[in-house]
């Protein structure tokens, strides 16, 4: 039997790339080559294809679901977020749209964490010192740091990630408040205080972390209004998406000291880093790292086939559609 043709945009972990190349036509990019970054050479390059294997970031914006030629049934995206895609675009022409949810909660949560004790912490600060051989010995007043024990953490969007970050959390005695749309159930919340306003939510909070879909209803979501409301001294994190955050405006509340330090692993335009970020200390700035584990990254790339396999080689719905 013919094997159906699959493009996948981006070089994905062993494991995922031998998968595919067994059960697919595989059209792999080893290299990384960055033709990936150009919607129109995605889909002049899924030409004959019935399934495309994508990665957080490609374009796949309306214009390129749009030149998108009529073989392509189903785009799966090794991603959690979906915002790189224009689904109801691609729902119209009746391609399917899979993500892969659950998988990379945990490794999510832990860069969140590793941002909040990094930030609270001034761990990037000793690390660069102690790289430009700038450390020259023990001090009791050097980079004097905060605790976070005790503290409360405001977790912004209590999903998966969010109450994975809070069970880390509760076991460095932090206080656990949220923000989201709705209450959670008793058993998500464990706890967690619920807030049905920014403005008690983020008055009350010594760390803010933040776990929102990108998108416009997210967009500059952190603005110099909502951190006017946040008290002084306080941390923000960001590990969910950059354009979540008015990065003019938390450089100005980073610089006055009014927020004590942030930790971000996402960036608006990213891999564009606001440039005002980088003349700061007070802000520790990771690659996008959320799911970067060895294991994350494996079963990102199962979860991609499965939805794959579903929908192409079975006839059946996916099962993580997005
Ligand atoms: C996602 O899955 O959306 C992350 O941002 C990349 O792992």
């Amino acid at each position: 039997m013919t094997k159906p043709t699959l493009l996948i945009t981006r070089h994905l972990p062993a494991a995922t790339e031998a998968r595919a190349a067994r059960d697919y036509d595989a059209r792999l990019n080893p290299k990384d080559d960055p033709w990936f970054r150009d919607g129109a050479e995605i889909a002049r390059r899924a030409a004959g294809a019935s399934g495309i294997l994508c990665a957080a970031g490609d374009p796949l914006g309306e214009a390129t679901i749009a030149a998108l030629p009529d073989s392509v049934k189903i785009i799966s995206t090794f991603s959690v977020g979906t915002d790189h895609i224009a689904i109801p675009a691609a729902r119209a022409r009746g391609i399917e749209v899979t993500n892969t949810p659950e998988v990379l909660s945990f490794a999510t949560a832990e860069i969140a964490f590793t941002l909040m004790l990094m930030a609270a912490r001034r761990a990037g600060e000793g690390e660069r010192m102690v790289r430009a051989g700038a450390w020259h010995g023990w001090a009791p007043t050097q980079l004097m740091g905060i605790t976070l024990e005790g503290k409360r953490l405001g977790i912004l969007g209590f999903g998966r990630i969010g109450q994975k970050l809070a069970a880390m959390a509760r076991g460095m005695s932090m206080e656990i408040h949220y923000r989201d749309v709705r209450r959670a159930p008793a058993e998500q919340e464990m706890g967690a205080i619920f807030h049905d306003s920014d403005a008690s939510f983020l008055s009350t909070i010594d760390v803010l972390s933040m776990h929102v879909p990108g998108g416009d209803a997210t967009r500059k979501w952190l603005n110099a209004e909502r951190l006017a409301m946040m008290r002084a001294g306080s941390l923000v994190v960001n590990s969910g998406r950059g354009p979540s955050v008015d990065d003019a405006a938390l450089v100005d509340a980073l610089k006055s000291g009014h927020i004590r330090a942030a930790g971000l692993d996402v960036y608006d335009g990213e891999p564009h880093v606001f440039s005002g970020y980088r003349e700061l200390q007070n802000v520790a700035l990771l690659p996008h790292l959320g799911s970067a584990t060895i294991e994350t990254r494996d079963a990102m790339g199962a979860r991609c086939l499965d939805n794959l396999d579903a929908v192409l080689l079975r006839g059946e719905a996916a099962p993580h559609r997005a």
